[in-house]
């Protein structure tokens, strides 16, 4: 019998083989206003060929201001598609996996260095933007006060992501998830730590949904109704007053009723102020409250590293994928290694086929591989 984490799901009209995603990646290198380029290709070609579930293309922004840094990668220009085609195509062609893009803004979290610069927000001679936000609420202390968005100016975001969403489906992605965590402008509506509206967007936690669940139904309107449409939540903002996962359990209700397909349970990222334990699969108990409270599939993901937890968090009805980021940078043929250890099977492109252990077992004098099993 396959182990729960390999057997296949199917969302929609979509089937994955197994139930390892590539979690979301911000690779801070689309240099050139939000375009991709060889570091894409390469990155998301590589592992489009490791047996993969799934694998998620990272947070992309929906309009120049939406991004983190300068090098974020973004869809909001004809120059951005052809650009991310390139990467697509190769996926498509030579991959064995379904793909997503994680359609983004940041909100209030934009117009900042990257990580490994040292993650500040733009300064001076920095090419620095104005970032936009629910209100004009500062989340961090080295962060300058955002624009409050007005009407006409969410009117503006709701048509980006729908235009973003059309530019994903002509580019062929199987599946779309909204960035609807980590602080960024929709989490940002969601918490009552940075949404201070008076207007019927703010206030009651009805009012503070508004915003991203019109977003939502914004996009599953026009993302074809074959595909696969989630949103990634921060399920609890770890502070006091803060968001909780009591609220994500009604919101998720809420997402479900517009046809949400699963929700990728997150969790933080809005306020220094948030208190987490870390651990191996911290996150899980977030993901198993809301797929059992809600019966809305779910991708539970943070620091899920080895196989047997994985396969546990699946077996054990605590989500339905589980999503990987760090153990898959760290080990990018990690679904191989999870189908080796755990008796599954995960698929090879032909080119790398022969490096499989069963099919030079002489190498491999300690194990026993019982019958040859046949490429999948
Ligand atoms: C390099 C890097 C970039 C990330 N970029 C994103 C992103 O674009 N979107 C997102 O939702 N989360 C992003 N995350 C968070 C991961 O998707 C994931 O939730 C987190 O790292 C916990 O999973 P892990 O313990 O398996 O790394 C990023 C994480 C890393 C390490």
């Amino acid at each position: 019998m396959s182990p729960p984490l390999f057997e296949p799901l199917a969302l929609r009209d979509l089937t994955l083989p197994n139930r390892i995603v590539v979690a979301p990646m911000c690779q801070y290198s689309a240099n050139d206003d939000g375009s991709a380029n060889d570091w894409h290709l390469v990155h998301y070609g590589s592992l489009s060929l490791g047996g993969f579930g799934h694998m998620m293309f990272e947070a992309t922004a929906v309009e120049a201001r939406g991004r983190i840094t300068h090098a974020c990668l973004g869809l909001y220009s004809d120059a951005n598609e052809r650009a991310l085609e390139r990467v697509v195509r190769f996926c498509k062609a030579s991959g064995n996996t379904s793909i997503s893009l994680q359609l983004a803004h940041a909100g209030a979290k934009a117009s900042h260095r990257i990580k490994w610069d040292g993650g500040q927000p733009l300064g001076a001679g920095e090419r620095p933007w104005a970032a936009i936000a629910p209100s004009a609420v500062v989340t961090a202390a080295d962060t300058p006060n955002p624009e409050a968005l007005d009407r006409a100016g969410m009117r503006t975001v709701f048509e980006q992501f729908e235009t973003t969403t059309r530019r994903a489906d002509r580019l062929g992605f199987d599946m779309l998830e909204l960035h609807g965590a980590h602080g960024y402008l929709l989490h940002e509506f969601l918490s009552p730590l940075t949404n201070l509206r008076d207007d019927e967007y703010g206030g009651s936690r009805e009012n503070r949904m508004r915003f991203s669940l019109e977003v939502f139904a914004a996009v599953r309107a026009v993302w074809p109704a074959d595909k696969p449409l989630g949103i990634r939540i921060s399920a609890s903002d770890h502070a006091d007053g803060g968001w909780t996962l009591e609220d994500s359990t009604v919101y998720a209700h809420e997402l479900k009723a517009l046809g949400c397909d699963f929700i990728d349970v997150s969790s933080g990222g809005l306020t220094p102020a948030q208190k987490i334990t870390l651990g191996p699969g911290y996150q899980v108990p977030l993901s198993s409250h809301i797929r059992n409270k809600v019966g809305i599939p779910t991708m539970a993901v943070g620091m899920i590293v080895t196989p047997e937890l994985a396969n546990q968090v699946v077996a054990e009805g605590h989500a339905d994928m589980v999503e990987l980021a760090r153990g898959i940078l760290l080990d990018p043929r990690w679904a191989w290694h999870a189908a080796e250890a755990l008796g599954g099977k995960a698929a090879y492109p032909n080119q790398h086929a022969r490096c499989r252990p069963d099919l030079w077992p002489e190498a491999f004098p300690e194990r026993d591989f019982g019958d040859p099993a046949p490429n999948v």
